[in-house]
């Protein structure tokens, strides 16, 4: 998997559907103090706006071509307990094993905020498309299974929001390399999400704290 993220990985930095969005806007809003990890960094879109709020930020990511500051799974983070005032997770979580344990793993190195954003549960056709859109798809969760997520690593929910977010759907074909011979069943499963080429999905943004 990780060498197929590093092919990605100029592909993800220059998404439109990457570089912006109301999570980005919220993750600024809400940062706090003066240190940040960036789990899962990918194109590095989190670090920058959190940068741009003033912190100093790390970022870790399986995939060296991501270019993190430490090549590394979410699920085993090489940091001491709370070592950072903010640690972030964006469109990511849904590519991970365990998910749960890389939420307490997010937990243990903060010694504040843990702020997560990503697509949220949409029905089994959606987890259908989802993997014949992309093989390294593992599960989105609901809004009810991510708040069970947050509890079993003591983490407060403080906000929540959720964002209507509409990306453009053949660019998301494309950076995927999704096989032609799937487009079209990806479409079927998918029906009303995809209005004037763009797939509509929900994105659970969320603001934890540390118990
Ligand atoms: C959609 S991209 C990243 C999105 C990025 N956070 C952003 O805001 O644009 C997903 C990233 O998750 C990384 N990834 C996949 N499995 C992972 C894991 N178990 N732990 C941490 N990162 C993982 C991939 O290498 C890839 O860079």
């Amino acid at each position: 998997m990780t060498d197929v993220w590093s092919q990605r990985a100029e592909a993800y930095r220059d998404s439109d559907a990457h570089r912006e969005g109301r999570d980005l806007e919220l993750f600024a809003e809400w940062a706090e103090g003066e240190t940040g990890l960036d789990v899962a960094t990918g194109g590095g879109h989190v670090a920058r706006v959190l940068r741009a709020a003033g912190l100093e930020v790390v970022t870790i990511d399986p995939a060296p071509g991501m270019k993190p500051t430490v090549v590394s799974r979410a699920e085993e983070i090489p940091f001491a307990d709370s070592s950072f005032d903010v640690v972030a997770c964006r469109v990511a979580a849904h590519h991970f094993q365990d998910p749960a344990g890389a939420l307490k793993e997010m937990a243990r190195v903060s010694r504040g905020l843990v702020l997560i954003a990503d697509n949220l549960y949409l029905g089994e056709d959606g987890e259908e498309a989802d993997v014949l859109h992309d093989p390294t798809h593992v599960r989105n969760y609901s809004e009810d299974e991510w708040r069970e997520m947050f509890e079993s690593a003591e983490l407060d929910v403080e906000a929540f929001e959720r964002e209507d977010k509409r990306i453009d759907f053949q660019g998301w074909l494309d950076r995927a390399e999704t096989p032609d011979e799937d487009r079209a069943r990806i479409e079927e499963l998918l029906g009303d999400r995809i209005e004037d080429g763009k797939l509509r999905l929900d994105r659970g943004i969320f603001k934890a704290r540390v118990r």
